[in-house]
């Protein structure tokens, strides 16, 4: 690659699923955590991203230009989305200029299925090649994990990939292990809805948390959920992960129902489908359910397990056939052009 090279980068990044959940911040500017997180990414969930250095718009004042124009599936995204996001790119690396970006999802976006998580990550990972291209300093994958993180908490755990880790008040998410090194898991995606979510998961973090009388208790205890959970994965211990993952996702949902007003996005097909879980942990199936801002169910479980699982869901009116997907890598990086 050249240093001139003006070519667009191409990025497939994967949607991270929270095995312990993050929800809430311990600083909204800046948007760090307020609980730790252990994510996986997720090799069936991704987005390919292809970002460029975009060059002015003749007739358009510069500064009446956005640092960064996004497309996703062909719809244009509100800029200020993307301005503190810009922002930490330009301080960390130096970059001066401007992006464009088109983005495809393999599923739908803002429905629940870290969408925000697969497009930062990849944002991130294209725009620090861009920016060293065009003489910025070269940034690490935990600079490039925080600068993901300026833009979406989630995407923070999705630059790195595999098992990560994202510390309360953590400016990036390290790794805990590389995707191969649990290659029995799997998870399988029920997907309930693909409408867009009621409310984002960020005003609804930030309700949750000015709102809830549940907050400081969800705050006090997600360290030890976390440590319990890094037990489990140091074990391989698919049951003893199983169960800190489902108490995660209820806690999480138990303090954003006791917000005012209630924050509530399961649907009756969400309950459906952790019955349906309920059934087979019953029948001695390894299916161990999260679930996230939205009504869609994704399912922990293992090669042995994972056709069973899914046989269970197709009995369900789910919007779309459930996925089963193993853990990925980091984001994976294209110049088109360049040999594969
Ligand atoms: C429920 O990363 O989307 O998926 O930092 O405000 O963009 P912002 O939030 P986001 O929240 C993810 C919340 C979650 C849990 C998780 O992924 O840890």
């Amino acid at each position: 690659m050249k240093s001139e090279d003006s070519s667009p980068v191409g990025v497939k990044a994967f949607a991270n699923l929270a095995l312990v959940k993050y929800w809430g911040k311990q600083d909204s500017v800046r948007n760090l955590p307020a609980t730790p997180s252990i994510g996986i990414n997720l090799q069936e969930l991704f987005v390919e991203t292809e970002i460029e250095v975009a060059s002015p718009t003749p007739g358009t004042e510069p500064d009446a230009q956005p640092d960064l124009t996004v497309e996703v599936n062909g719809d244009l995204q509100p800029p200020e989305r993307y301005a503190s996001f810009m922002q930490a790119l330009k301080e960390t690396s130096g970059f001066q200029g401007r992006l464009r970006a088109r983005s495809r999802s393999s599923f739908p976006p803002g429905a629940g299925l870290a969408s925000s998580a697969a497009g930062f990550a990849a944002l991130a990972v294209g725009a620090a090649v861009l920016a060293e291209r065009s003489g910025g300093r070269e940034l690490s994958e935990r600079e490039r994990s925080a600068v993901a993180r300026v833009g979406s908490g989630s995407a923070a755990r999705g630059v790195i990939g595999g098992i990560s880790l994202f510390p309360a008040g953590a400016e990036h998410a390290e790794q805990i292990a590389p995707a191969s090194a649990w290659p029995e898991l799997r998870v399988v995606v029920a997907t309930v809805t693909t409408a867009a979510k009621s409310i984002s998961s960020r005003r609804a973090m930030e309700s949750t948390r000015d709102s809830s009388p549940y907050y400081r208790a969800w705050l006090d205890d997600a360290e030890l959920l976390k440590d319990e959970a890094l037990r489990a994965i140091d074990g391989r211990d698919l049951e003893a992960l199983g169960e800190v993952i489902r108490v995660s996702y209820l806690r999480m949902h138990a303090t954003m129902l006791a917000a005012r007003p209630p924050v509530r996005y399961w649907l009756p097909v969400s309950v459906q489908v952790l019955e349906v879980c309920e059934e087979l942990r019953r029948q001695g199936v390894a299916a161990y359910e999260t679930m996230d801002a939205g009504p869609q169910v994704k399912i922990i479980t293992n090669t042995v397990d994972k056709d069973r699982v899914k046989e269970a869901l197709l009995q369900l009116p789910l919007a779309t056939a459930p996925v089963v997907t193993a853990i990925a890598g980091a984001p994976e990086v294209h110049v088109p052009g360049d040999a594969p």
